[in-house]
């Protein structure tokens, strides 16, 4: 015994010891009221320190493992809870195995089915992607968001650490109003809700709108963001896509669906800027037509606000929340996972007094509430000033990378229609002899991959002449040799 014992990493010895030891107590090579060998035997066969083992010897003592008699050594308690002969499992004669793939129910089998993350194709060490939306992390300001940490821990780190509120962390709800203040929002009557970003909103909020009795029937952009749409469809809720114009979603299209849908619908979905795939900022006007078709049909509007300080160009626009006034028919869920730090995963819901209410009391009975450190450290970030001055570097690299990213696709894809005003993304649409996954095919064989565009979109089949194009985290020269590929391939298939 004792001979297999390996050091491994740089944790303290000891309690790598103590958990050695540990081990063999659970898996029953240590018997119970067996006396281990004194602390210098044991150091000489582990190859450690004797103070090592005296110290991983009173860790094991602490943790009930052991008992010491004075003048004679330590010895092996009587473990309860690792009595696997008396359940019928050690002994082979019945084996407690479950088929949890036949256990899980209906909405786990659906997670599994819409969870395009396992499904997406992975990028091989040197591929070029153009998957992903998340912001550059070389961008990140470690040294501000380092002294955030330590000013907010020095002024009520031991506060932090205990549990905080299901509506959020005080002064950063307090922050954020006036942020959303500033934006225009009537606040009057109003309230917020801290949650863990975007997504986590937007659960909350269809988990409390999602009719009991029938299934719901929400009304978004087609295409829209995929995650939302699955989670449309993890809630049960029909949905009727309304498409795309180059100014935002065809109001005269959505205008004809809500006359002929009898019944109503709960709720609408819309990102009005920088929109998810298409980039489209919504126009003034049609933001203002939206919003008397939805008040005329006292319709609920989420309004997804998660790329709006992406703006590179034009005049600052409005959420729709500050075009509603005192109207309590918006709900807007922001988020900085774009333009800060998603790993910091909080988000916030801006909405009528009495809905938040009631969305406070989800949140706590799912996950009491959001990171206070997280929030805590966002507040302070935001509080020492530093969000202007990184949204300004950052805005310019995105711009740059953006144009660039631009200019290659009207250079080598010159038959791909390209929509996106702002935001970490371009979105292409082709003739329609090209079909977008089969490109990813041949693209990913040279070493470039993309998001093909039909996983945006509400019915299976459409799209299929689409892509997305994050640039976000492509070095300049893989744009440049990225697009110029994904061009090559294109050209193939349109003589095929
Ligand atoms: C349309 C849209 N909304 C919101 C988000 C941000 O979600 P979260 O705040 O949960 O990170 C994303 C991220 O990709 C998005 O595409």
């Amino acid at each position: 015994m004792f001979q297999d014992f390996k050091l491994v990493g740089d944790r303290p010895v000891a309690i790598q010891v103590k958990e050695y030891v540990k081990r063999l107590i659970i898996k029953g090579a240590l018997q119970a009221d067996q006396r281990l060998p004194s602390t210098r035997e044991m150091s000489g066969l582990l190859k450690v320190s004797r103070n090592t083992v005296i110290a991983a010897y009173e860790g094991l003592e602490d943790d009930g493992f052991t008992y010491a008699i004075p003048g004679k050594g330590s010895y092996v308690t009587a473990m309860v809870g690792h009595l696997a002969a008396d359940n019928g499992g050690a002994d082979g004669s019945i084996v407690w195995q479950i088929d949890w793939e036949a256990r899980m129910n209906e909405y786990a089998v659906s997670a599994v089915e819409l969870d395009r993350m396992k499904q997406g194709i992975r990028a091989n060490k040197g591929t070029i992607s153009f998957t992903s939306i998340a912001p550059d992390e070389q961008l990140f300001d470690l040294g501000d968001v380092k002294r955030a940490f330590m000013d907010r821990m020095a002024i009520e780190g031991q506060v932090l650490l205990n549990y905080g509120y299901a509506k959020g962390y005080k002064p950063l709800i307090d922050y954020l109003m006036r942020y959303m203040e500033n934006k225009g929002v009537d606040l009057s009557g109003k309230d917020m809700l801290i949650t863990s970003g975007f997504t986590e909103g937007f659960d909350i909020m269809l988990s409390a709108l999602r009719p009991s009795a029938r299934r719901g029937a929400a009304i978004c952009e087609n295409p829209t963001h995929h995650t939302a749409i699955k989670n449309l469809k993890l809630h049960g809720f029909e949905i009727t896509g309304i498409p795309m114009e180059s100014d935002g979603i065809d109001v005269e299209q959505l205008e004809a669906v809500l006359q002929k849908q009898t019944n109503g619908f709960d709720l609408a979905y819309l990102t009005p800027s920088y929109h998810n795939p298409t980039g489209i900022v919504m126009s003034p006007a049609k933001r203002s037509a939206v919003m008397k078709l939805m008040m005329r049909y006292q319709i609920p509007v989420i309004e997804d606000g998660f790329n709006e300080e992406l703006r590179y160009s034009g005049a600052h626009v409005a959420p729709l929340i500050a075009t509603a006034g005192q109207g309590n028919g918006v709900i807007y869920i922001g988020s900085f996972s774009k333009v800060l730090f998603p790993g910091l995963r909080v988000g916030w819901v801006l909405g009528d007094m009495a809905l938040i209410d009631n969305l406070e009391s989800i949140k706590r009975a799912r996950t009491i509430h959001t990171s206070t450190i997280d929030q805590s450290i966002l507040y302070q970030y935001l509080l020492n000033g530093n969000f202007d001055k990184y949204v300004k570097k950052a805005r310019m690299e995105y711009k740059r990378k953006y144009e660039l990213t631009k200019a290659c696709c009207e250079a080598h894809l010159p038959l791909a229609h390209l929509s996106g005003d702002g935001g970490l993304h371009l979105f292409l649409t082709f003739p329609s002899g090209v079909d977008t996954r089969q490109l990813l095919e041949a693209c990913t064989e040279q070493g470039v991959i993309f998001t093909p565009g039909d996983k945006f979109f509400i019915q299976e089949g459409t799209g299929t002449n689409t892509l997305r194009l994050g640039f976000s985290r492509v070095t300049d020269a893989n744009i440049e040799r990225g697009i110029q590929i994904i061009g090559k391939q294109v050209r193939r298939f349109l003589k095929a």
